[in-house]
């Protein structure tokens, strides 16, 4: 019992795996049992995919994710409501399929907004009514701040949602959530490199600006896309931290530990080639990382990583895509076979 993850962090914070619905089956499936008692859909519940055609939603893959966890007993994460990337195009074309950015009059710019607003506004509605029951925690909205230098002096990520509303989008997205969400289910917004600067500063500006207006705000998704040496544990620490100081909980919401830097060059060409050091390095990031988030779990609600084993990441199409095709990344506490790895005894000890 107490070498499976969730037994070991039981009196902490719930243990959760980003999934695709074919995981639900064989030995992913079973990793997941033993070890998990969260799950959330890796990219099936997403706009593109829930919604791809305006009025026509999908919730076939969705479902087979809700049931999995329904009938395991596991908290569920719902990713995402909005964002900026997997969003149908249709969304942003007024009715006579122009696209709404490229507007200039100002009185067809405010009708565009509205008709924005309007579909914001069912596409949460409708999926949070279905879902109301069986989510614990919302990403509202996703990645709604820049890491570099955008027009705008805020920091704000400038999306069409942004172009086209402003800041209204995610003040809509939140009241809309709030209104047909369990009493009890928690609204977040969701972020990567929120332990940096700019990235943090400019979220905590956004984030108390909205509980000002009223804005119903629960707590801050840190994505955790992190490396062996980056972010320090220091920072890590602070931005919890900061958060919790506007009264917010905060949930890990993505977390991996890639063996690269950025970007991911050179990559080791196959997971055999691999040495290693590299892997005892990993659990000695991840025995820090999970020593600091258990000395502050009054502040933290959940940790999540972004898949289940080294055979199934998003890191390893990055480490192709960055060097010519061949490279693989291994960041997770199980292995590419599923065993468990020295970042697993590191976690568990
Ligand atoms: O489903 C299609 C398939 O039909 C097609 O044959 C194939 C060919 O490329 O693509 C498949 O879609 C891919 C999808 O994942 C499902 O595998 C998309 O191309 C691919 O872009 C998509 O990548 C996802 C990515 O978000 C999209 O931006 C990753 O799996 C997913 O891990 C990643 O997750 C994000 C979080 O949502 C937000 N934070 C960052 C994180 C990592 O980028």
């Amino acid at each position: 019992e107490a070498d499976k993850l969730r037994t070991r962090y039981q009196d902490s914070f719930s243990i959760g795996a980003a999934v695709e619905p074919y995981q639900l089956e064989g030995k992913d499936a079973a990793v997941l049992k033993r070890h998990f008692n969260s799950i959330v859909a890796e990219n099936v519940m997403k706009p593109i995919n829930i919604q791809p055609v305006e009025g026509k939603f999908n919730f076939k893959e969705a479902d087979k994710i809700v049931q999995f966890a329904k009938k395991n007993g596991m908290e569920l994460r719902f990713h995402t409501l909005i964002w900026h990337s997997q969003v149908p195009e249709w969304f942003f074309l007024d009715k006579d399929g122009k696209p709404m950015v490229n507007e200039t009059n100002p009185k067809k710019q405010e009708k565009n907004k509205k008709l924005l607003l309007k579909r914001l506004e069912t596409h949460i509605k409708t999926i949070v009514k279905r879902y109301k029951n069986d989510i614990q925690s919302w990403d509202v909205v996703n990645e709604v701040i820049d890491d570099g230098n955008p027009a705008n002096e805020k920091g704000l990520r400038e999306s069409p949602w942004f172009k086209i509303t402003g800041t209204d989008y995610i003040k809509v997205a939140f009241k809309t959530a709030k209104k047909y969400a369990n009493k009890d289910a928690k609204l977040y917004i969701n972020d990567y490199n929120t332990e940096v600067n700019p990235k943090r500063d400019r979220l905590y500006n956004l984030v108390q600006d909205l509980l000002k207006q009223g804005v119903p705000i629960d707590g801050v998704g840190h994505q955790s896309h992190i490396q062996i040496g980056w972010p320090s544990i220091s920072d890590i620490e602070a931005s919890i931290n900061l958060f919790a100081g506007l009264g917010l909980d905060n949930q890990i919401t993505e977390l991996d530990v890639s063996l690269y830097g950025w970007p991911p060059t050179p990559a080791y060409p196959t997971y055999e080639e691999i040495p290693l050091d590299r892997f005892e390095a990993q659990a000695e990031r991840y025995n820090q990382l999970f020593n600091l988030f258990e000395s502050l779990d009054d502040k933290i609600s959940s940790v999540t990583f972004w898949g289940i084993a080294d055979n199934h990441t998003w890191l390893n199409d990055r480490a192709e895509q960055y060097n010519n095709g061949v490279g693989v990344d291994a960041p997770f506490v199980f292995d590419k076979n599923y065993k468990v790895k020295p970042a697993y005894w590191a976690i568990i000890d």
